[in-house]
């Protein structure tokens, strides 16, 4: 069995989906978060999971949080890490030093719309697709290696709000897809690429009739 460690900072929807898909080839064993009163951890504490807030303001500084947090995150011996809504930038120091592979899950079709605000400037630049990606985690932001995504078309009603509701939904299927494809080693994850089914992928998976499809 897999064994999963999230950190999540707000509501926790993909937590949800996470916890809600979990199986005997994977579980969701603890939360950790910079905002002890965010959802994400009452979510974490009504399933019974392992619920860790830690406070930034109690360190020094950035490095010093992570430490704490890394080690917390260490001590439920996860094999894999899934930031699901965790908007605190790491530090590249605590990335260098987990040895454990970590992804995340971005509102965007990376590399388009790094970081904040990806539905309006989704719809400011007048793109025709959008939706999410997940990604490995490296020191840069939202830029490693991305094993799948989901698209969809943008309509010509479609406003920050509604964009927001069906890329989320899209979301809340694609993560734990991939944490299930991990978990039953369909994907591989190396430092600078990901590998499905034993084959290198140079392009992300799509997720396509409910399943994660490679490039064609
Ligand atoms: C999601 O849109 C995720 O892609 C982004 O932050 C949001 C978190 O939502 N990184 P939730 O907390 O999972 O509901």
């Amino acid at each position: 069995m897999l064994r999963v460690a999230v950190l999540a900072s707000g509501r926790g929807s993909n937590l949800a989906a996470l916890i809600q898909a979990q199986n005997p080839d994977w579980q969701v064993l603890g939360v950790f978060s910079d905002k002890p009163d965010c959802n994400a951890l009452k979510l974490a504490a009504a399933a019974g999971l392992i619920a860790v807030a830690l406070k930034p303001r109690d360190y020094d500084n950035r490095a010093a949080f992570d430490h704490a947090l890394f080690t917390a995150v260490e001590s439920v011996q996860p094999d894999l890490i899934v930031c699901a809504g965790y908007m605190r930038i790491i530090s590249s120091d605590a990335l260098a030093r987990i040895r454990i592979p970590m992804i995340n899950i971005h509102p965007s079709l990376l590399p388009r719309h790094r970081g904040l605000d990806t539905h309006a400037r989704a719809l400011a630049a007048a793109d025709s697709v959008h939706g999410c990606s997940v990604h490995q985690v490296i020191p840069e932001l939202d830029a490693g290696p991305v094993l799948a995504q989901a698209r969809l078309a943008i309509h010509a009603g479609d406003t920050v709000q509604t964009l927001a509701r069906r890329v989320l939904e899209l979301e809340h299927r694609l993560l734990p897809a991939c944490v299930d494809a991990i978990a039953k080693g369909r994907i591989r994850l190396q430092a600078d690429a990901v590998h499905f089914e034993g084959r290198r992928l140079h392009a992300p998976l799509r997720w396509q009739n409910d399943s994660l499809q490679p490039e064609r």
